[in-house]
């Protein structure tokens, strides 16, 4: 059944057992639902932080390419959070990928954010040319240095992902991709909990096309929540998933957030496994090819 004909809806956890949602990843704990920052450049972005901090978000997503890094910062400055209880991530973008560039994308980066370390830093992209050996090492050095507390990799596909794993060994804590209900991640996925790493889903909206899709709509309908939330859900449903929505008006912040207490049953499953799969909307000149077999 998928549209709601009266009944009880399904069961949900409390916002307060749900929103120390985490997970363990190379030492670092990250909160499964996170707020995306992207397409909010410059001083516009820091009353949106503010606003989802204030709700109740306590891992942030940023990248210097999204040029809101001082706004972030800011927001961070401004909400009286301690910063141990923030997980605030930022990225290298891919024209700076050599040891020496690397270092100093995260100096600068962490002037902006006014902090002495992230907890996440991230290669944004690959880029064709890095040697990849080098970057991550010199990715590894960052954090020995203090400067984050994890590592991770943004749109590495599967061979580069199990180079970096297996032949040169980064203890890579999240692995982010573009993730949502029309577009797989199955092998990726099954490689990764294999090893226990865990899948940031970005875009995890389709960029907000979620919320005009009838399925998920029909389904909201049952569960008395909204298309997109059921979106959210669907990832957060699954083991070893990290959901960081952007949404810069409150109420879609507050309906993201309220999406952690949605339970999904075995026909919400079916219904959303049923949708194309094939619909990737990040596509830059520059992202590897994604059809490449480990
Ligand atoms: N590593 C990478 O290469 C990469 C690439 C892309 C994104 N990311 C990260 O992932 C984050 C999320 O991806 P994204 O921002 O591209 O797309 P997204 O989160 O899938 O979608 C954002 C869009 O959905 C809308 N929206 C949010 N909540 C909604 C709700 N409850 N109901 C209806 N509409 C809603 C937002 O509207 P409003 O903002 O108007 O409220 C916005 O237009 C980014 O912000 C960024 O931090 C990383």
């Amino acid at each position: 059944m998928l549209s709601g004909t009266g009944g009880t809806p399904p069961a949900r956890h409390s916002r307060k057992d749900i929103i120390m949602d985490s997970i363990i990843t190379q030492g670092v704990t990250i909160p499964r639902l996170g707020f995306g920052t992207f397409r909010m450049p410059g001083a516009d972005a820091q009353p949106v932080v503010e606003s989802a901090m204030a709700l109740g978000y306590r891992h942030i997503d940023t990248a210097a390419m999204y040029e809101n890094e001082a706004a972030v910062g800011a927001a961070v400055a401004a909400s009286g959070v301690d910063r141990n209880k923030l997980f605030i991530t930022t990225k290298a973008w891919h024209d700076q990928l050599g040891p020496d560039a690397l270092y100093r994308a995260l100096d600068t980066s962490l002037r902006k954010l006014r902090l002495d370390h992230v907890d996440l830093y991230m290669i944004h992209w690959p880029s064709r040319d890095m040697d990849m050996a080098a970057t991550l090492e010199a990715l590894v050095a960052l954090k020995e240095r203090g400067l984050t507390r994890a590592i991770g990799v943004c749109n590495f596909n599967l061979p580069m992902i199990r180079r970096a794993v297996e032949d040169i060994g980064v203890p890579i804590a999240s692995v982010q991709l573009e993730y949502h209900p029309f577009l797989s991640q199955a092998p990726m996925l099954a490689y990764l909990r294999g090893r226990g790493i865990p899948l940031t889903a970005y875009a995890p909206l389709a960029q907000g096309r979620a919320a005009n899709e009838p399925v998920l709509a029909g389904l909201g309908r049952k569960h008395g929540t909204s298309a997109a939330q059921m979106a959210i859900a669907w990832l957060l449903d699954q083991e070893g998933v990290i959901v960081i929505p952007k949404a810069a008006r409150r109420e879609s912040q507050k309906a993201n957030l309220d999406a952690l207490t949605i339970r999904l049953d075995d026909d919400d499953r079916a219904a959303i496994a049923a949708l194309p799969k094939d619909q990737r909307y990040v596509r830059p000149p520059f992202a590897p090819d994604w059809d490449a077999s480990a």
